[in-house]
């Protein structure tokens, strides 16, 4: 495509192609499929990682969501663009809109940049259905997270200040079929991927990476969403690798590489006294390695409602500490939460082929809430032993892996360490 002088000659040129397409499809069967690109770079993008290209961006966008046919909105290969934080809004005329990432999207590296704008957001997408963001495995979105991280509440409680919401680097919300696939995402300030209130999302070979002690740099959470899957990935970031929150039902999570992290989290769940509706959820043929959790179940003391129907299966752990945990006595920070009536019901969760080395000695953990215990935990075919030394270093060698229970109702078959303290 040829770079027109100014962006409204931009826009006639693409007015123009897009007549064309109007009089070559109007009335085929074929009209669905017209595909057409509309490149940043020439909506005025610059592309050099120090230009403002917010603007060319968003003129892009509007131009895509505005059209009929399958608009491409391509951020070409081996260029770098600096974009403020940026709301690309539906709903949208066309019913299907990729966005190709081919070259690398950096965020400002100052949190001023935020001033006045929500902290919690750098790209969002809201209201958009049929989307298919993609790298084609050479696109990148780089957060440059530092700053925040340096100022962030929970590394420095006594910094005046200090912030516990930083952005999350992209956001689905409200989004439906809609698919992220073939990107790198980079130390971003917060959780690299949110997908919130959104329906059918798919994400695949994508990589999320931050340093293993910034904070709460999450690789994927997904609240209030329902139907999502998430394949062949490969995480390994300050916090976990995958979350789910409250009011998430119809998760698959397969073929995923996860470490250092904190693991893959069902929770933390219930918060501030929510009524949880979690349901079938299912972990398969991962691989965790040096996290602090492996498969965690996390709620608030406070919650109320379920997680019910999930499946853990195939899983491999080295040297994870806690790789089997149901936490109902989460809190955010020790002696804080009291213990309450209410709780959140854990019922049918089944962990079956599982193997691995476990750097705590209790390897499996189910502490269950006490007023509304855990039910129909099922345990089968699952093989833990301890590694020479633990990852902390206090101890020189963890002789054996135990497990611990409490309120915990299920049962256990071919398990190692064994489970004998599962009530029945
Ligand atoms: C970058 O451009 C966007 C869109 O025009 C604008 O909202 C934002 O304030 C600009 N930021 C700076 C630092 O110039
Ligand atoms: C997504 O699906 C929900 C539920 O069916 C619907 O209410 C919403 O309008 C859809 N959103 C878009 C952007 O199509
Ligand atoms: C973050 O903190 C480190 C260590 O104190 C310092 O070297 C660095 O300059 C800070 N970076 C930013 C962007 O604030
Ligand atoms: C990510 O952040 C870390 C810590 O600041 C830094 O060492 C690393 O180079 C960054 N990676 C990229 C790709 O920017
Ligand atoms: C228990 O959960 C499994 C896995 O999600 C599901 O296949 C099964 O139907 C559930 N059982 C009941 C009784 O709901």
């Amino acid at each position: 495509m040829t770079v027109p002088l100014h962006k409204n000659s931009g826009r006639k040129n693409r007015l123009q192609e897009f007549l064309a397409f109007f009089v070559l499809f109007i009335g085929s069967s074929h009209f669905s499929s017209a595909e057409f690109y509309l490149d940043v770079l020439d909506f005025g993008a610059v592309g050099d990682g120090h230009t403002n290209d917010t603007q060319a961006f968003l003129d892009a966008w509007d131009e895509a969501c505005g059209s009929l046919g399958n608009p491409i909105m391509v951020i070409p290969k081996y260029m770098t663009f600096l974009v403020h934080p940026l709301v690309f809004s539906g709903p949208c005329r066309s019913t299907s809109i990729t966005v190709a990432v081919i070259g690398t999207v950096i965020a400002p590296d100052s949190p001023a940049a935020w001033k006045g704008k929500d902290p919690g957001k750098w790209l969002e997408f809201i209201d958009v259905s049929g989307l298919t963001v993609a790298g084609l495995g050479f696109g990148a979105l780089n957060g440059r997270g530092l700053a925040w991280w340096n100022q962030s509440c929970r590394d420095h409680p006594r910094l005046q200040g200090c912030t516990s919401v930083a952005p999350t680097a992209l956001t689905f919300s409200g989004c439906n079929s809609s698919s992220l696939n073939d990107i790198v995402s980079l130390n971003s300030s917060q959780t690299h991927f949110l997908i919130i209130n959104s329906k059918a999302i798919t994400v695949s070979n994508v990589m999320m990476q931050a340093p293993e002690l910034s904070p709460n740099t999450d690789g994927i959470h997904i609240h209030s969403s329902h139907d999502v899957f998430i394949t062949n990935s490969v995480f390994s970031t300050g916090d976990d690798c995958i979350s789910i929150g409250d009011y998430t039902s119809n998760v698959v999570i397969t073929n995923v590489i996860c470490g250092p992290g904190h693991g893959i989290s069902i929770g933390s769940l219930g918060r501030g006294g929510n009524s949880v509706q979690v349901e079938n959820i299912h972990v398969s043929r991962s691989y965790l390695k040096g996290t602090t959790n492996g498969l965690r179940i996390k709620t608030w003391q406070v919650g109320r409602g379920y997680v019910r129907n999930v499946l853990f299966q195939d899983i491999t752990f080295d040297s994870v500490q806690n790789p089997i945990i149901i936490d109902q006595n989460y809190c955010s920070e020790k002696g804080l939460c009291k213990e309450m009536p209410t709780g959140v019901h854990i019922t049918n969760v089944t962990y079956t082929k599982m193997v691995g080395s476990s750097s705590t000695a209790v390897a499996i953990n189910f502490d269950c809430d006490r007023s509304v215990p855990c039910t129909g935990l099922n345990l089968r075919y699952i093989y833990l032993w301890p590694v020479p030394t633990d990852l902390d270093g206090t101890s020189k060698i963890t002789p054996a892996v135990t497990t611990s229970c409490a309120n915990a109702h299920g049962y256990a078959v071919q398990v190692d360490p064994p489970v004998s303290c599962l009530q029945s």
